[in-house]
């Protein structure tokens, strides 16, 4: 005998005059002149229960029933027609059971619940921290029960989609060796070599190179990535990669597999098309829209107007010129209808990325009007065909001595001004490309080159010779696949020459000796026999977001974390036993730290 003979969301006209068994949580109840009704929930949906005082027993429980009590009910699927007295129908359009109701006679509570911190119901109009400490409360929404279902659809489609193309999933070691990969490690202490240390892996990336060297041609994995920085609306320490590899291919080999992939999810969870995706230059994403991951959805290019800015008395764009730096506009389309104060805040706002100011100008009558109108009218000609301004725009000015400082902050205003002035439509999907990629950058602070990726991409072949005597304008074959101005994925050509590899670590500043300690096994696999490779890593968490449509990377994680790292439902991290940090030789040179 099973518990149950349907689901909630099942029953339907057909069924009318069957006798059936449903289980599930009680999700709201009411009295209705002596008879109780329950809509009774499971992940398949709701199904209206009616009981009758006729069946006494029965009806008697059903009275004593609350929010979130586990129940069994056995009854008679009937059609809810019409009301005998007022003639109102009584189905439910909105829901898939509405056209019956059960009329139920025998009831068992399989769990009286205690009465939860909040409903299923209310759950999305309660503060998150809340729902995170009850998440098994929270994970019964519908929204939830969705976003877990469409997850859970994408890794499906995903593993057939790689299975059909010939990859093998192989799994990689969560205890590994630390091997910086850019982020901080999450270490794990080594029992039986006290002293030593294990390192969660950031990605597979050195693993999957191996299992190329290693002759598996094609490898997937959806697998678990731990990176010890802070959590933001789209990151998470613990998040997971969609992660492939293949060998014998080019660039562009890769970036089809990967775009197919895309189009395969969009099509089959949204029936959405994506039509071939264009590429752009990393070096025209920064100087058109000041990220490598521009939101295409709107305008609001950044124009360069260095040269017109020059001619004018303006102390302020002169003197940045001066410097060696720039002066950028942005054209606000109807933008002229913004208040001063709402343009003064922005300026204020823009300080946080480094400018001083924001010089603003109307375009109005024919001129320009406040801020800096009165410097820039002797340029206006210029100004209006260079920006293609009309009647009516604002324009904005980012100015800098450096050229990365007007590009970052410009680059951030842009998606603030898209948002308040409401140019974003819904449902619509900016797919780009970026590649050629620097393959090195100078960080000031740290006074060396980083790898913008990382240090096993491979460099552009033409540019190799360069390597050296041009850093900065060695280019990669790096390609990062950007949705909506959000980064899905990225990845490269590796190195499969120890050489060169050996020459990149140079430059990273990183020598033989260091090289040998922290890679020995990379350098050494790709002397046995390395085929060219490459492949590239999504996000899927990320995925999830923009199919579902949300911005908080939580709400596509069945148990994440909170901005402090913690799980408010288990109180991970949690200060442990003297015992257990004997055991792994480690004293604490500080007292525990927790929240409060
Ligand atoms: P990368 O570091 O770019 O590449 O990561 C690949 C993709 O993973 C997602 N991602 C994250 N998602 C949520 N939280 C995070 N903290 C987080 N960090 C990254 C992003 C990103 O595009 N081994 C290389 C890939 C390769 O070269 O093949 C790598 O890990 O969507």
């Amino acid at each position: 005998m099973a518990m149950r003979t349907h689901n909630c969301g099942e029953l339907r006209s057909d069924h009318i005059d069957q006798t059936v068994t449903l289980c599930g949580w009680v999700n709201n109840y009411r009295d209705h002149g002596g008879l109780i009704f329950i809509d009774l929930r499971d992940r398949a949906g709701l199904t209206q229960v009616v009981f009758r005082p006729s069946h006494r027993e029965a009806h008697a429980l059903a009275d004593k029933l609350r929010h979130e009590d586990v129940i069994q009910v056995t009854g008679i699927v009937e059609a809810r027609g019409v009301d005998p007295e007022t003639g109102k129908d009584l189905t439910n359009p909105r829901l898939a059971t509405g056209q019956i109701e059960v009329a139920g006679h025998d009831l068992t509570l399989l769990n009286k619940a205690k009465t939860p911190p909040f409903t299923p119901e209310d759950a999305g109009k309660v503060n998150e921290e809340l729902r995170l400490r009850y998440r098994y409360v929270d994970l019964r929404r519908a929204r939830m029960q969705q976003i877990v279902a469409t997850r859970y659809r994408v890794t499906k489609i995903m593993r057939d989609y790689f299975d059909e193309l010939g990859f093998y999933e192989i799994e990689t070691p969560f205890l590994c060796r630390s091997t910086p990969e850019g982020a901080r490690d999450f270490l794990v202490p080594s029992r039986l070599q006290p002293g030593t240390f294990y390192a969660l892996p950031q990605s597979p990336q050195l693993f999957k190179q191996i299992l190329m060297i290693s002759g598996l041609d094609r490898y997937v994995q959806i697998v678990r990535c731990f990176r010890d920085e802070d959590p933001r609306a789209d990151r998470q320490a613990e998040f997971t990669q969609l992660d492939l590899e293949m060998s014998f291919v080019t660039r562009d080999e890769v970036m089809e597999v990967c775009e197919n992939m895309i189009r395969r999810i969009w099509g089959q969870v949204l029936g959405v098309d994506v039509p071939p995706v264009p590429r752009m230059r990393y070096a025209d994403a920064i100087a058109r829209y000041g990220t490598d991951r521009p939101d295409l959805r709107f305008g609001l290019e950044l124009v360069d107007v260095s040269d017109i800015a020059g001619g004018t008395e303006f102390k302020v764009f002169t003197q940045a010129l001066a410097e060696g730096g720039m002066v950028k506009a942005i054209r606000v389309p109807g933008g002229a209808k913004l208040t001063r104060k709402v343009t003064d805040n922005l300026a204020e706002w823009v300080k946080q990325f480094g400018l001083g100011g924001l010089p603003v100008a109307k375009l109005e009558g024919g001129s320009f009007s406040t801020g800096c109108a009165k410097f820039i009218e002797p340029v206006r000609p210029a100004l209006v065909e260079r920006l293609g301004a009309r009647d009516g725009d604002l324009l904005v000015f980012g100015v800098h001595p450096q050229a990365a400082v007007v590009h970052r902050a410009l680059g951030e205003l842009r998606l603030k001004l898209a948002e308040e002035l409401d140019m974003i439509e819904a449902d619509h999907w900016k797919w780009v490309w970026i590649v050629d990629f620097p393959l090195l950058e100078w960080s000031p602070e740290q006074k060396r080159w980083d790898s913008l990726h990382h240090p096993f991409t491979s460099p552009a072949p033409e540019d190799v010779d360069r390597l050296e005597s041009d850093t900065a304008g060695i280019r990669s074959l790096a390609y990062d696949l950007v949705l909506n101005g959000s980064e899905l994925g990225g990845g490269s050509i590796r190195i499969h020459d120890m050489a060169l590899q050996q020459r990149v670590f140079n430059l990273l500043g990183i020598d033989p000796e260091q090289a040998r300690q922290r890679f020995g096994f990379l350098l050494d696999a790709l002397q046995y026999g390395a085929p060219p490779h490459g492949g590239l890593a999504f996000g899927l968490d990320r995925i999830v977001m923009h199919l579902v449509g949300t911005s908080n990377i939580r709400d596509v994680i069945a148990f994440p974390k909170t901005q402090m790292g913690a799980d408010l439902m288990t109180e991970a991290p949690s200060p442990v036993d003297e015992a257990q940090l004997q055991e792994l030789s480690l004293r604490l040179a500080l007292p525990a730290r927790q929240p409060t």
